[in-house]
Formats: structure tokens, C-alpha cells, sequence
């Protein structure tokens, strides 16, 4: 423990809580000087394997033969696997086990691991990857979601969310406007790529260490891979470099390729994935196609709205679904609509299996309601009337006591929205520099500008109320430090070093005296994987419930030490206070013990100063079948605006200006906290115009590393860009008073797309109301030179045509 003062300070008053304050990330440094670990970096065990897969080459086909001979002839390899091989489970899956765990007699999609190899060098995998032959009779793939939806391959049910008569409301409507929207995928693009290392135990035992947000997910494919029993698989994380919900259930295929090694050959397996096949190999973001109607006032005031979503779902169900379901939770945003009805159904295509990405189909639902704003406000300034986008915004937003019950009938109370979005609007002086901005478009030939508002209400909670739980243990020892376990996973969001806050601030001890254990199955089970934004909500309030425990048993312990019947102070472990890293007399602060005296004698005296604590989040339930329930436990609420700048010949975009307003509650720790905010906008920022996914007319994916796949770099941060937090105190029933953070920032950079719609609006109405998400450069070069005249039109669809596969004809 050098380096860790375990002295109290001087008086129990001294003590200035944690939670609330920035502390460094507990990998702060390790992070920066490569001491933080990550799968790759754990120490070489004895007779460890590389492990490595052969994909398949092909979208859809059937495998006629695989032909391993050659393969098995090279010098170091020890073990090759195929579907043939597998001892248990031939498939897995999060909601249903619908995914191969390897192909078997058809390959669904490129990237899909074939045959898993395992050899004693990397030299010797990379060899024998070269010589196994696959021969596939090649099928006609999927690989849009049009031809999905024309051949009727779908994943799940058809679901519906609907309120009132949107049909009627839309046809007695002043005004009324249709379209189809179309929002690409995205890649994680998490510094670690996915890997696992696995090795075996007695009794058949296997223990895993993996990247993954989701180690009882893990814990549960490995074991029926293997066909044995959950107790005998031990899944570790001990970090992630970086998720995105890339690893929530991701994680799964590497684990169970290096188990089913380490179970075979009776040796460690680790299993790295190489950055272009994690880019090939693993889901995505889903791509929506989004057809909607709209009926609306003069005002811009929604009336009625249609939408119906598809999404690219892939070639396996993975969470899709469940994203689904809230990309239809997010239709109306921040907005009260009075008739809606909302369709969703997934597509079965053959691409990767789409899966959870930050905002998990938040961000698709509230994009494709911004972007009928946006044509709302086109609209109604094409028939004179000067309505602009956040006059439309402002009018429809959820109202404090009336119009605030969400389609699915959860009333959105403690609502900020419309507060942050004028509070944010004047900071930034919004409407100001939008007429600037209209009146310089009409002046300069060379530049387009824009600028957009969004405002931002992000529901928290997992959707399947029974990942809505945690638990945690705690276990304090003699010198009075506390190790922490919990099921939640740190993949850099700076879950661990709040929890630590909390717990410091618990036992009223310095957060030096607290340790953040990896994250393991033994120590924690049936947890929930960490998504959904909750991680520090359940696993926070997990811990801190055993901390109640031990702290009670510790209190009674040393009430009766403390008091001081002599000067008529009776023992109460109602007056004892936990400061400083001192126990004290609440009535009497110079009646105290150093905590760590107080966790020797109270040992001394057999007590138990560990102790497993419990939360689950109490009144969400929402039922799928009708569409209806209170999913969220509560709303984090925000609002961002962005200024665009574009080159009118170029379609070359930067963002000049950006400022967010965001509602987190009592922050934990703000400075881990900006972190998110800052983080997760630019990401969103990055779905919202750079990233592009391109694949080839066969499925491959071109876009396949760092070169060909644009994430924002440094030096497309805006360089005015503010992040501030919303004072509220109001979260009373989430752990400190803080609200989730994780996700919600993401969406608030739908304003950077939103602002190149209305930058385009300055051109022509018809080029803004075709503009598709991501607005690349070459997306805006289109929109714009679309309006230029029939040629470039038609080279600018014939382009995007293939490498996106949407249809010409919308
Ligand atoms: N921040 C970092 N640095 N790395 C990540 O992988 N994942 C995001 C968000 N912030 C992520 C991140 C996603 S998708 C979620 S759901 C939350 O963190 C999960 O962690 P939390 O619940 O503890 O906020
Ligand atoms: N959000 C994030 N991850 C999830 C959810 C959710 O609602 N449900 C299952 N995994
Ligand atoms: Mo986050 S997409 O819920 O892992």
C-alpha cells in the first residue's frame, strides 16, 4: 500500500466529501503510461495458444467442403475447429439463441468466423489462415433493407406504439408533409479490439478473461458452449478499452473460440482480434430506413405523425429487437404528440449482426423526428410563413403539467426541457446568429452556413425490466481499506471512480482507501450487462446498500465505545458518524476512533465487516405487447446547438461552434462527467457526418480500418465549444442525486446533422429535404449538386446507389 496515507484526518470536521467533486479516473495514469492492462497486456501464461479465425468470404452461401488438410500440416498448429467440433451449443444469443457460434451449413454473412485455429505462434495462425480452403456455393445475399422488407425476411415480430388517430389527424391536418429517411450504421471503433484468453481448471472449471460489458453474459454462452454448468465458468474483466456497446454482447465469440481451445487442448488460448476483422467480423450501429407522415398546423404545431421503422438487423437477432424497441421510445423525443403511431420491425440482411452502439436506437428515432422538424419548418417558410426550426421545436416540446404523457403512457415529470433549450438558446445568443447566418447565405457565394437546437429527453433504464438490478460486495478490512466488487464493467466511463467516491463518502473515509476490484462472476452473479447509461445507478446503489450493512453492524459496534455515560452521553448507533476517516459521536465529535482502529476491534469481536449489497430500480415496467408502461425511471434532459460551416464546391463540413446544456442531476464527478458530455457528442458528431460505412455489391465492407473509416479527430472539435451542466437538484431517487450520462450526449450532436439540413435549406428546399444521415462531404456534395441540374443528379444517386444500397427511387 505505499503511497496511501492510512492516517485519519486531523478531526472528523475536516472532512470534505468525495461525490461532487472531480477526482482523477482511478486509470488516469495507467491509461497514459500503459500500465492500465487490457487482455493483449496480460502476462503470457505457460503454453499459452494464439487463437485466430478464418472468416467467411462470402455474404450467403452453402458450404460444400472445407478442406483443413493443408492447414493442419503447418508446423505449430495445434488445433482447428468447426462447427462439426462443437461439444454443446451450436448457437447463442442475447434475447434469441438464433446466432452460430460457427457457421455450419451456410455462411450468413463476410467476417463470419468459419474454422477456428489455435497454434503456437502468430506466424504459424497467420500460415495456416492462408491455407484452409473453404469452398461455398454463393446464395443471392440481403444486403439492404428494401430487399429485405420486398422478400419479407424479417427478425421478430412486427411491434406497434400508438396513441389517439394519427391516420384521421394527419388528413384533417392544414398541412401535411410524407418522406423516407434513411440513418446509416456505425462502427465502435474501440481502441481494443475484442479479445478473450481462457484457460482451464479441475473439475472442468474454465476461467475467462474477457472484454466484454457483460461478464454473466459471457459467463452463460461459454458455459453452454461447453456444455458445462454456470459454476464452473469464471468470466474477469478487468477493463475494456472502450465498448460503445460494441461489447455488450459482442464479447461473446471471441470468449467461447478461446474456451472451446483452452477446453480441447487443455492450455491457456487468447484470441486478439485483428483490427480489420473486428471491423468485418462484429455489428454495428443499425442502419434505419424511416418512412413518415406528418400533419401540422401553421404554427408548425404536430398534429398527427406516422413512422415506421426498419431496421438492418443483420444476420443474427443480437439485441436488435431491443433497439428497436427504443428507437420507438424515442420517436417523440421531447415531444408531446398527441396522435402518433409508431411501427418498428427489423430486417434480417446479410451483414454482421447490428448491435448495441451508444443511445441504442435512441439516436435513429429522435434523428428521423429532428429531421421532420427540420420539414416542417422548410415547409412552411416555402408558403411564406416565417417559421423557423426551433419555433417548431419550442411549439411541440412536452408541457410541465399538461401534454406531457409519452405515447407509451409514462408521464414526463420533473421536465426541463424547455428551460434548457431558452437558457441554452440565449447563452448562446441562437437566434441572433441565425439570422446572421440566413443573411450571410444570401451573400456568400463560397460558404454555406447553418445552425441548429437540440433538445435532447434520454430515458433511462434498461427496457427488459429485469436487467433493471445490481449487486455488489463489500469487503473492509483491519487497516479500514475497502475493496469494492460489483457486476458493473469499466470501459473508461469512469463507473469505477464514482463508485469509489460513493463508497468513500459512505465509510466518511479518503478515496485512496478504496479499491475498485475487477470486475468477476465469482464475486458478483447474474448481473445485468453495463449499458443502458445505468452502470453507476444500479451497481452504485448496489454498493452502497452493503456499505449500509457493514456501516450499521459497525455502529453498533462502536456506540458503545463512544459514549460517555459519566457526561450523560447514552450509546446510540443512531449518533454514530463516519468523517474523516474517523467513527465519531455525532453529539460529541471529540468522542472518536480512527476507522481503521475501529475495523480491528470490531474484527476483534467477530464482527462481519463484509457484506453483499442489492439494488433494483424500483416502478418500471413496460409491456411490449401493448406499447404501454413506465419504462424509464427517470429522463436525463439536455439541449445542444451547432453552427455549420460548408464549402459550397466541396461539400467540405467543419463545425465551428458548439454548446451544450445538459441535465445530469448532481454530478458525481463533474470532470469524469465532461469527459462523457464531451466524448459522447463528438462520437455522435462522427455518426452524424464523417463516419460512412461502405460495402461493395457483394457484402464486403471496404470501409475496414482507421484509413478508409473517418472517426473525428482532434482537429474537428469545434474550436468554440461549451459544455455546461443544468443545476438540478431533483433526482431524489437515483443514487446521489445523479442521473446517467453515458449515452445521452450522443444525441445531443444530432444538431451538427440538423444544422447541415438547415445550412442546405439556404440553397434549396429540395436539396435539404434530401439529405440522409451521415452528412458526409460527399453526402452534402450530392444534396447540393443534385439541385444543379440532371447529370450531376444522376451521377450523385448512381454513386450512393451502390455504395449504400438505398433505392433511387426515393
Ligand atoms: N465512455 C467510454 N470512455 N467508453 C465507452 O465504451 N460506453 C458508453 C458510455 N460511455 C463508453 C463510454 C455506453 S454505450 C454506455 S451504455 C455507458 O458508457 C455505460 O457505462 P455507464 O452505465 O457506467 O455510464
Ligand atoms: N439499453 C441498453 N442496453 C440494453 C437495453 C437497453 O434498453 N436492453 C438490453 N440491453
Ligand atoms: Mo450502451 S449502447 O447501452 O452499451
Amino acid at each position: 500500500m505505499s503511497g496511501v496515507h492510512l492516517q485519519p484526518l486531523a478531526d472528523p470536521a475536516s472532512h470534505v466529501p468525495s461525490v461532487g467533486r472531480t477526482i482523477p479516473h482511478d486509470s488516469a495514469v495507467g491509461h497514459v503510461t500503459g500500465a492500465a492492462a487490457y487482455i493483449a497486456d496480460l502476462p503470457r501464461r505457460a503454453d499459452e495458444l494464439v487463437v485466430g479465425f478464418v472468416p467467411s468470404a462470402v455474404a450467403s452461401g452453402r458450404i460444400r467442403s472445407i478442406d483443413l488438410g493443408a492447414a493442419r500440416g503447418v508446423a505449430g498448429v495445434v488445433d482447428l475447429i468447426t462447427a462439426t467440433d462443437l461439444p454443446a451449443a451450436r448457437h447463442f444469443g442475447p434475447i434469441f439463441a438464433d446466432e452460430p457460434i460457427l457457421a455450419d451449413d451456410a455462411v450468413l454473412y463476410v467476417g463470419q468466423p468459419v474454422v477456428v485455429i489455435a497454434a503456437e505462434t502468430q506466424a504459424a495462425l497467420d500460415e495456416a489462415r492462408r491455407l484452409v480452403r473453404i469452398e461455398i456455393e454463393p446464395m443471392e445475399p440481403i444486403l439492404t433493407i428494401e430487399q429485405a422488407m420486398q422478400r419479407g425476411r424479417f427478425i421478430g415480430p412486427a411491434r406497434r406504439i400508438a396513441r389517439g388517430d394519427a391516420a384521421a389527424a394527419i388528413a384533417a391536418a392544414p398541412h401535411r408533409l410524407a418522406g423516407v429517411f434513411h440513418s446509416l450504421g456505425q462502427e465502435h471503433l474501440y481502441l481494443e479490439s475484442q479479445a478473450a484468453l481462457a484457460y482451464p481448471g479441475e473439475e472442468e472449471q474454465i476461467v475467462v478473461h474477457s472484454s466484454t460489458q457483460g461478464p454473466t453474459e459471457t459467463q452463460h454462452v461459454v458455459a453452454a458452449a461447453l456444455g458445462v454448468g454456470m459454476h464452473q465458468v469464471v468470466c474477469i474483466c478487468k477493463r475494456m478499452g472502450g465498448g460503445f456497446g460494441g461489447k455488450e454482447t459482442q464479447g461473446s465469440l471471441p470468449a467461447m473460440m478461446a474456451a472451446l481451445v483452452a477446453r480441447r487442448t487443455g492450455r491457456a488460448a487468447r484470441i486478439v482480434y485483428r483490427r480489420e476483422d473486428d471491423m468485418a467480423s462484429t455489428g454495428k450501429r443499425h442502419a434505419y430506413r424511416t418512412a413518415w407522415e406528418v400533419g401540422f398546423d401553421d404554427d408548425g404545431r404536430i398534429l398527427g405523425y406516422v413512422v415506421e421503422f426498419h431496421s438492418d438487423g443483420g444476420a443474427a437477432a443480437d439485441l436488435s429487437t431491443s433497439i428497436m424497441e427504443r428507437s420507438m421510445l424515442h420517436v417523440d423525443n421531447a415531444y408531446w404528440l398527441e396522435h402518433v403511431e409508431i411501427r418498428g420491425r427489423v430486417c434480417f440482411t446479410n451483414h454482421a449482426p447490428a448491435t448495441a452502439f451508444r443511445g441504442f436506437g435512441g439516436p435513429q428515432g429522435m434523428a428521423a423526428t429532428e429531421s421532420v422538424i427540420q420539414e416542417i419548418a422548410i415547409h412552411l417558410r416555402q408558403q411564406g410563413r416565417p417559421v423557423r426550426p426551433l419555433d417548431v421545436q419550442r411549439r411541440n416540446l412536452y408541457g410541465l403539467s399538461d401534454r406531457n404523457v409519452t405515447p407509451y403512457g409514462q408521464v414526463v415529470d420533473r421536465n426541463h426541457v424547455a428551460e434548457i433549450v431558452e437558457s441554452l438558446a440565449a447563452r448562446c445568443e441562437f437566434e441572433r446568429r441565425l439570422s446572421e447566418i440566413e443573411a450571410a447565405n444570401d451573400r456568400d457565394p463560397l460558404v454555406l452556413r447553418g445552425i441548429a437546437m437540440m433538445p435532447v429527453k434520454f430515458g433511462i433504464s434498461f427496457t427488459a425490466k429485469h436487467l433493471n438490478q445490481g449487486n455488489a460486495l463489500v469487503n473492509v478490512y483491519t487497516d479500514g481499506t475497502i475493496q469494492v466488487s460489483t457486476g458493473g464493467t469499466e470501459m473508461g466511463q469512469g463507473l469505477t471512480t464514482k463508485i469509489r467516491q460513493l463508497v468513500a463518502d459512505a465509510f466518511g473515509v479518503p478515496t485512496g482507501w478504496v479499491l475498485l476490484m475487477p470486475t468477476s462472476t465469482e464475486k458478483n452473479c447474474n448481473t445485468s450487462p453495463t449499458a443502458a447509461s445505468a452502470g453507476t445507478d444500479l451497481n452504485g446503489a448496489a454498493a452502497l446498500d452493503a456499505c449500509g450493512a457493514i456501516k450499521a453492524r459497525m455502529a453498533a459496534w462502536a456506540a458503545a465505545r463512544l459514549a460517555d455515560p459519566a457526561s450523560g452521553l447514552v450509546a446510540s448507533p443512531d449518533h454514530v458518524g463516519f468523517a474523516g476517516g474517523w467513527v465519531y459521536d455525532l453529539r460529541r465529535p471529540d468522542r472518536r476512533m480512527a476507522f481503521g482502529e475501529l475495523c480491528a476491534g470490531a474484527r476483534l469481536d467477530r464482527v462481519d465487516l463484509g457484506a453483499r449489497g442489492y439494488f433494483a430500480t424500483p416502478g418500471v415496467d413496460f409491456d411490449r405487447e401493448t406499447g404501454k408502461g413506465t419504462p424509464f425511471f427517470y429522463y436525463t434532459q439536455g439541449a445542444a446547438a451547432a453552427e455549420v460551416r460548408i464549402d459550397r464546391f466541396t461539400g467540405d463540413l467543419t463545425v465551428p461552434r458548439a454548446d451544450i446544456l445538459i441535465d445530469i442531476g448532481r454530478s458525481i464527478n463533474p470532470g469524469v462527467d465532461r469527459g462523457q458530455v464531451i466524448g459522447g457528442f463528438i462520437q455522435g458528431m462522427g455518426w452524424v457526418t464523417g463516419e460512412c460505412l461502405v460495402y461493395d455489391e457483394k457484402g464486403v465492407l471496404l470501409s475496414n480500418s482507421p484509413t478508409t473509416y473517418k472517426i473525428p479527430a482532434a482537429s474537428d472539435v469545434p474550436v468554440d465549444f461549451t459544455c455546461e451542466f443544468f443545476p438540478n437538484d431533483d433526482n431524489v431517487g437515483n443514487v446521489a442525486r445523479s442521473k446517467a450520462v453515458g449515452e445521452p450526449p450522443l444525441m445531443h450532436a444530432i444538431c451538427v446533422w440538423t444544422a447541415v439540413k438547415h445550412a442546405l435549406s439556404g440553397v434549396s428546399l429540395a436539396a435539404a429535404r434530401r439529405l440522409c444521415l451521415p452528412a458526409t462531404g460527399e453526402e452534402i456534395l450530392r444534396a447540393l449538386s443534385s439541385t444543379a441540374g440532371p447529370s450531376a443528379s444522376g451521377a450523385g444517386w448512381g454513386h450512393s446507389a451502390t455504395m449504400r444500397g438505398w433505392s433511387a427511387a426515393e
